[in-house]
């Protein structure tokens, strides 16, 4: 047992994450670091919420004067109407990962634009006036588009299953180009030939299911392959890293995404190493 667990006290502040499942979350273990590190009375726990509880637990954020909440799959998106005023940027979104309480007010905001556009900064990806192309169209890939409208992109492609939701999507956002295309399109070179960025923000590739047929080879060789996912070796990833591509998992966004949480319940700087560090050792655990 370590001196952290032992320093529950009569004013530990209490922050957590709702989802459904949480048990897998790797945000307990970066955030507790981050307390411990500042020398800070607070705790982060997992919170497991079924969709029918939603209402009851953001209702029981306010009771219990819990300092807020992160929020994940598959309640981003069903808090928002229970929440009493979301910063323009999770209304933009339409989700919200992150939950602030206010003396009782709860401000929903959206960390995960954020957590992405610090991990492409991370992965040195330049991108002002490129072509990215953005497989999937849920609620992970309107926080990827946020991130690379304010990056200055010049054209998205949008690749998904279901045409209307691609279509949905790109009505959402304004600025750059915006095209949308069935998963076919991943085998079109003429789609591929300048892209600078390619991001899955689906679940597919995940343990070995399969992953669209992607022409990797007809991308330029530095084009940049991001999956949200984290903790997994993905299909996807694998077939970037064989040809030779740069890739990244969802670990820099969990981190940038944490980090902001963390300063914005706080009001203290993040510690990035020492949560990196956290991150890093529960992923060799
Ligand atoms: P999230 O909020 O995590 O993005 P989501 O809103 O359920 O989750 O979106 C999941 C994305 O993965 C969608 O783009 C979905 O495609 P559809 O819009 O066609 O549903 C995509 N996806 C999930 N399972 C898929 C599958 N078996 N084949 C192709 N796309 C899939």
């Amino acid at each position: 047992m370590t001196a952290r667990q032992l320093r529950i006290s009569g004013r530990t502040r209490v922050v957590g994450i709702i989802g459904d499942p949480v048990a897998h979350s790797r945000s307990p273990v970066m955030h507790n670091a981050a307390f411990t590190a500042l020398g800070l009375d607070w705790v982060y726990v997992p919170l497991p919420v079924a969709a029918d509880d939603v209402p009851a637990a953001v209702a029981a954020v306010r009771a219990l004067g819990l300092a807020g909440v992160n929020v994940t799959v598959p309640h981003k998106e069903a808090v928002l109407p229970h929440l009493d005023a979301l910063t323009p940027l999770a209304r933009q979104v339409g989700a919200v990962n992150t939950v602030v309480n206010q003396d009782g007010r709860l401000l929903g905001d959206n960390t995960d634009v954020h957590g992405f556009a610090a991990a492409l900064r991370q992965h040195g990806a330049r991108l002002r006036g490129r072509h990215a192309l953005v497989i999937g169209a849920g609620g992970a890939a309107r926080a990827v588009l946020a991130a690379l409208s304010a990056a200055g992109i010049g054209r998205v492609t949008i690749a998904n299953r279901t045409a209307a939701r691609a279509a949905a999507l790109a009505r959402r956002f304004r600025g750059p180009r915006r095209d949308v295309a069935p998963l076919a399109a991943l085998q079109d070179p003429a789609r591929l030939a300048d892209v600078a960025l390619v991001v899955n923000t689906t679940s597919l590739g995940l343990y070995d299911t399969a992953f669209p047929p992607l022409a990797v080879a007809a991308t330029p060789a530095r084009c940049l392959f991001v999956d949200l996912l984290y903790g997994r070796d993905t299909a996807f990833l694998r077939a970037a890293r064989r040809a030779g591509r740069p890739t990244g998992d969802g670990s820099e966004m969990l981190l940038h995404q944490g980090a902001r949480a963390f300063t914005l319940w706080t009001g203290r700087r993040a510690p990035l190493a020492v949560m990196r560090a956290a991150l890093r050792r529960q992923k060799s655990d």
